[in-house]
């Protein structure tokens, strides 16, 4: 039996002396890895069962550590378990608890694996529930998005380049492109899981380990898709949570673009959107005020987000191999962006849900700023053979002549148009109206009412 009495409570006998509190404070992660403890269990409790299949310990001290972890878990999902500080991790202290519980043979729980391996362990299974979590809650979005798409295929609203009132569009059409974003989204998720699904256990603390272990069996149990190859590679990569920060990113992203627009949308200028009381927020000085508070939070939580990717890469940058104290730094900014992601997805898909376009008020601006004038050049093209730059350049003094008489271009008479182009008939107003531009763009993926159906009905396909 190791003689326990002089020695440090983790290091073991080469210490004498315990550590300055500030090195306790500047080693401990426990305050946020604590979130780790119930993967940690897992693979540990898999991690003994191995150990006993192979005969690298007894039956007996398996089945004693097992039922210890399992109790431990009990402990801290009943919120009965005390985290200390001083046991620097959430490793040590669930194994110094082992010791609490069933003694001396919690120490063969440690046999052929070290932290190093184990850290990394847990954090994939954290990082894989977490990227799961994520996957759901974006199917929510979307969902929340092609609802909204689905009640306002016809409701017309002005497209826009440059913040420029550009062609005719419809709510429903400009929703479906945050579908696209967001189905992105997911699929940078899935390839991040696909590659964080590999099992680092038994690399040990470096080089793999002399105990004849099954990383195999380990592996398939919990639930990874093989052991990872190289166990040098698999105490010091972190790749797997930049996968997850960088998709996380541009996630948010999208999310601050549509936030962006409800911000503009929900302003008096443009009143294109209300939103109900549940999602607006007053002011404590102007009585008459209605924030979209949320979506300004959604907008800058980006910059923590992103903040997070370009942290992280920062440690990892020039970091050596093998392991490094410096990796202790991935954790807090990964399970940051994972809070911040969540929240903001919730709240997204509760405003989406709750928006409401001001119908009239789109279809009004949809007639400003002349918005119908690729319409017109199409249409000399079309019916007068004229080519697209010379038609572009004709409506262009069309334009010109509608802003001098402060009318829309559909309200110019024929004898005026004719003085600009004398082979214009009166069939060029039908292309006019805001209804007929949008009709007309029926190209694949265009705007058209009947193209926005056929991608309404191959989101439902997909989603419900
Ligand atoms: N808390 C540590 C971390 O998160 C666990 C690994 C410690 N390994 C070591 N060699 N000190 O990285």
């Amino acid at each position: 039996m190791v003689k326990k009495a002089k020695s440090n409570i983790m290091w073991g006998a080469r210490f004498y002396n315990a550590p300055d509190h500030i090195m306790k404070s500047i080693n401990a992660s426990i305050n946020f890895d604590r979130r780790l403890y119930k993967h940690d269990i897992s693979a540990s409790i898999i991690h003994a069962e191995m150990l006993v299949k192979n005969e690298i310990i007894s039956e007996q001290t398996g089945i004693k550590i097992v039922d210890g972890l399992q109790t431990i878990l009990q402990e801290i999902e009943s919120n009965n378990f005390d985290f200390k500080v001083d046991l620097e991790d959430i490793h040590m202290n669930i194994e110094a608890r082992l010791y609490e519980l069933i003694g001396e043979e919690a120490g063969f729980l440690h046999t052929a694996r070290s932290r190093n391996d184990q850290v990394s362990t847990d954090f994939r299974l954290w990082t894989r529930d977490a990227v799961d979590e994520l996957i759901q809650q974006l199917e929510n979005l979307m969902k929340a998005f092609l609802k909204k798409a689905e009640a306002h295929v016809d409701t017309i609203m002005p497209g826009f380049t440059h913040l420029q009132v550009a062609q005719p569009t419809t709510f429903g059409h400009h929703l479906l492109a945050y579908l696209e974003m967001l189905s992105r989204d997911i699929n940078r998720f899935q390839s991040t899981r696909l590659r964080l699904n590999e099992c680092p256990l038994g690399a040990a603390a470096l080089a793999g380990t002399s105990f004849a272990i099954n990383r195999i069996d380990t592996s398939t149990r919990l639930g990874f898709d093989r052991p990872m190859s190289n166990s040098i590679d698999a105490v010091s990569d972190r790749d797997f949570c930049l996968d997850f920060l960088s998709t996380c990113a541009i996630c948010a992203t999208h999310l601050s673009r549509f936030a962006e627009e409800l911000v503009i949308w929900t302003s008096t200028q443009f009143n294109f959107v209300s939103l109900s009381d549940k999602f607006s927020t007053g002011s404590s000085i102007m009585p008459q005020k209605r924030n979209p508070d949320a979506a300004e939070l959604i907008r800058g939580k980006v910059g923590r987000v992103t903040g997070s990717l370009v942290g992280l890469l920062s440690v990892l940058k020039g970091l050596p191999l093998a392991y490094s104290k410096d990796l202790q730094e991935d954790k807090e900014c990964v399970f940051d962006a994972f809070d911040t992601m969540s929240l903001c997805l919730i709240a997204m898909t509760g405003m989406v849900s709750d928006l409401k376009p001001n119908e009239k008020i789109l279809r009004d601006a949809a007639k400003d700023g002349f918005s119908t004038a690729t319409d017109l050049a199409d249409w000399l093209v079309r019916e007068l053979g004229i080519p697209f730059r010379e038609s572009h350049n004709i409506t262009g003094r069309i334009v010109k002549l509608a802003e001098k008489n402060k009318c829309k271009l559909i309200d110019l008479d024929l004898e005026s148009l004719q003085t600009i182009e004398e082979n214009i008939s009166s069939k060029i107003f039908s292309v006019l109206t805001v209804e007929a531009s949008v009709a007309s763009r029926d190209s694949f993926g265009g705007t058209s009412p009947s193209q926005v159906r056929i991608q309404i009905s191959k989101w439902k396909k997909r989603l419900f």
